[in-house]
């Protein structure tokens, strides 16, 4: 597809009057604008069409403007990466990095072990072979996620392994790696991921984890390996609920607050990582205002739970634009994201800004340690000092923490900075533990059991959140 160029300066005049451009015009923020003083991540991928130069203009301008946060739609897959036996092509993933880099948007990583996309010559040389099969996703694992080290801040490991039954345990059928290796190729390609990337966080991924944690669910199973990939020490840092839904499923947001509470208690973020909240497809055209009010209504509800959860880092949607989404191409779907076919801001978009501008950042608590989120407006640094005791020290906002800063001892709560602050302490599922004011530079947290909390500190307009252990 070529551009005319009359068509862009149409295009792209037209684009000024939405939301990809308001900051600019209107001193509207941008949605990575609030992301970012609330210390998280919101994007959305880049679509086949970006990498192959075959996308409208505003594509990119919104993309830019917009997100801090990335994922290749194919191009970091396996039949993408390592199309031929221990032949890479990182062509198109590098493009990503480096437009990523230029921006200042973080990168995810999707994905390594899945039963999907994978390169043909997989299955026709070692569809059942163990020995092989581990040497070949070992070295696909090492090769990768080597080549990316320090530029992919989180990978999928392991994406979509749990069937679908009503009873939910491993994918039996249809995986090449399962087939062949068995469960156990999900431990090993964690910590085959961990030793190419000490730093980069890893997740498990799936679809219909949204659904809730029933029994037998697949979110329940999810929660289970969890537990059994702490307690063997397996490298997992987050899970991922892909979270492509309908507009009917309305009771989906409070089922990821829950799955979000119930890896708080294993240490585990939760992100959104492939949002999309369609309408059936027959439905096109005769969409009335009110259908998008309450797919907008859906949207705000998981920005919400995002937002109030402590544990959750990222929110990824799976597209940009309705004129380029797997929904109408792949699913029976349409209309499930931000922006029209025309480009324009719906308003699920302005749904999720109100959710943003009512989750002040003072409330929020980044789940990040040491990340720096920055963007190209707005270029403030970050306080990563040690917290003394703390095993996690927490990324504080910057500008809003002012001179204040703390450090915890024991039970104790140092504070400096301020003569005067109010304290508020929370467990990891947000709730308060304990709350008072500090005159002295200290306080005593006596009486709360040890574990991880998040501590809150306010004077005058300074705030500062940051996670805290107590031993
Ligand atoms: C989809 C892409 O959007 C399509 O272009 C491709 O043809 C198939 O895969 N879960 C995932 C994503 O983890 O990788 C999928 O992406 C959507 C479902």
């Amino acid at each position: 597809m070529t551009f005319k160029k009359s068509a862009i300066g149409i295009a792209l005049g037209a684009t000024l009057l939405g939301a990809g451009f308001t900051s600019a015009i209107a001193a509207e923020p941008t949605i990575r604008e609030l992301a970012k003083e609330r210390g998280r991540f919101i994007g959305t991928i880049l679509n086949s069409e970006w990498f192959n130069d075959d996308i409208e203009p505003e594509f990119e301008e919104i993309h830019k403007t917009q997100f801090n946060v990335v994922v290749a739609e194919n191009e970091m897959k396996f039949d993408a990466t390592e199309p031929a036996e221990n032949e890479f092509n990182f062509t198109k993933g590098d493009k990503m990095v480096e437009y990523a880099k230029a921006n200042k948007i973080r990168v995810r990583g999707h994905a390594l072990a899945w039963h999907s996309q994978v390169a043909a010559w997989v299955s026709s040389n070692y569809a059942g072979q163990k020995e092989k099969l581990l040497a070949v996703l070992k070295n696909h694992i090492e090769k990768v996620v080597g080549h990316y080290k320090g530029q992919v801040a989180e990978w999928d490991v392991v994406n979509e392994a749990i069937n679908d039954e009503y009873n939910a345990d491993w994918r039996s059928s249809g995986s090449v790696w399962y087939e062949g290796i068995g469960a156990e190729f999900l431990d090993s390609a964690f910590v085959w991921a961990h030793k190419a990337d000490p730093n980069a966080e890893l997740c498990y991924n799936d679809y219909s984890l949204e659904w809730g944690l029933r029994e037998g669910s697949k979110a329940s199973f999810v929660v289970e390996q969890v537990k059994r990939w702490k307690k063997n020490g397996i490298p997992i840092t987050c899970v991922g609920t892909q979270t492509h839904i309908e507009i009917a499923h309305e009771t989906t947001p409070q089922n990821v607050r829950a799955l979000a509470k119930a890896f708080a208690e294993l240490g585990v973020t939760l992100n959104i990582t492939e949002l999309d909240i369609g309408f059936p497809k027959g439905e096109s055209g005769k969409l009335t205002a009110a259908d998008y009010a309450k797919q907008g209504h859906l949207y705000r509800q998981f920005m919400d739970v995002f937002l109030e959860e402590p544990n959750m880092g990222e929110f990824v949607i799976w597209g940009l634009t309705d004129a380029h989404s797997w929904l109408d191409e792949q699913q029976g779907k349409t209309e499930g994201l931000l922006y029209d076919k025309q480009y324009k801001p719906k308003p699920a978009y302005d749904s999720i800004m109100v959710s943003l501008k009512e989750h002040p950042a003072a409330n929020v608590v980044s789940p990040y340690s040491d990340i720096e989120i920055v963007d190209p407006i707005d270029t403030t640094g970050t306080d990563s000092t040690d917290v003394g005791d703390s095993t996690i020290a927490v990324r504080t906002v910057a500008g809003l923490a002012g001179s204040l800063s703390m450090h915890v001892s024991g039970h104790t709560l140092f504070i400096a900075g301020a003569k005067a602050a109010k304290v508020d302490v929370f467990d990891m599922q947000g709730r308060s533990v304990f709350s008072g004011k500090c005159e002295k530079g200290f306080v005593e947290l006596n009486g709360i059991p040890e574990g991880l909390y998040v501590a809150r500190v306010r004077s005058g307009s300074a705030s500062l959140a940051k996670r805290i252990a107590i031993k």
